[in-house]
């Protein structure tokens, strides 16, 4: 159990399918406030299913979801928004039409959000001053780099409690894969609790403080991220060291 502060997000015991195949096989997590956790494990293994399940965009076939002690699990996503629950998919997902604006004002589309907008698109600009900048240009032509600030730059939108990252650093340069993980150090130190997945382990690891490996739809190591850097299985099967 992962238990050093209160906790925010718990999954328990969550199963979910894709039509007849079932992919996730009762994961349980939890993440604490103000903590980064991360989920890791290789291609295929649950992890983009597991994000989505906690945003709501996929459905549970068993277990539950809560956010402090409220369970979440048949709530839709735009409830889970509400309850400062946000998602940075995997891949980005902008609107390559559409201006940086427009992109970051989707991250506060209901009436709620869109009355603190102008305040959280302020926030956002100045944590982002290229998106600042570029705020008039279409998102389609930015830089991977910059595109992947305007995801986390929507996702912030809401002014998450939970932002959730499925893989930040994607096909980025590894000078882009700094700034990222700056951004996400910076987002951390005002407060917010993310749960980061990450294909790059090693810098997964050692960004976070708690991890969880998930490996054919189950949780089959979790500890302090520490730990699991040293851990031998990981070391071999996941870094790559002998
Ligand atoms: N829409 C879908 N329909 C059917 N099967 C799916 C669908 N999405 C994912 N799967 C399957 O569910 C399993 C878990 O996929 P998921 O995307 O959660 O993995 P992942 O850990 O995020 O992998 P990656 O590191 O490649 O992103 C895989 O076997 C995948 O083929
Ligand atoms: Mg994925």
């Amino acid at each position: 159990m992962n238990h050093l502060s209160p906790t925010l997000l718990r999954i328990q015991n969550l199963e979910v399918c894709y039509g007849p195949v079932q992919v996730l096989w009762g994961v349980s997590l939890s993440v604490n406030q103000g903590q980064v956790a991360c989920l890791i494990g290789s291609n295929g293994a649950g992890k983009t299913t597991t994000l989505n399940a906690v945003a709501g965009m996929l459905k549970a076939k068993a277990g539950k979801i809560f956010l402090k002690e409220e369970e979440l699990t048949a709530q839709p996503p735009r409830e889970r928004v509400k309850r400062r629950i946000t998602l940075v998919p995997e891949g980005r997902q902008l609107w390559p039409k559409m201006s940086v604006e427009e992109n970051l004002l989707m991250g506060a589309f209901s009436p709620g959000f869109r009355k603190n907008a102008d305040a959280n698109l302020a926030r956002v600009y100045e944590m982002f001053p290229r998106l600042k900048e570029r705020r008039t240009q279409l998102a389609g032509t930015l830089s991977g780099g910059e595109q992947q600030m305007c995801a986390i730059g929507r996702g912030l939108m809401p002014d998450p409690e939970l932002l959730m990252l499925d893989e930040p650093t994607l096909g980025l340069a590894p000078k882009a894969v700094d700034e990222i993980f700056e951004f996400v150090r910076n987002i951390r130190s005002q407060g917010v609790t993310v749960l980061l997945v990450a294909q790059n382990v090693n810098y997964a690891l050692e960004f976070s403080e708690y991890a969880y490996l998930i490996e054919t739809g189950k949780i089959t190591l979790e500890g302090p991220s520490a730990v699991l850097l040293s851990n031998q299985y990981v070391q071999e099967a996941y870094l790559g060291s002998a």
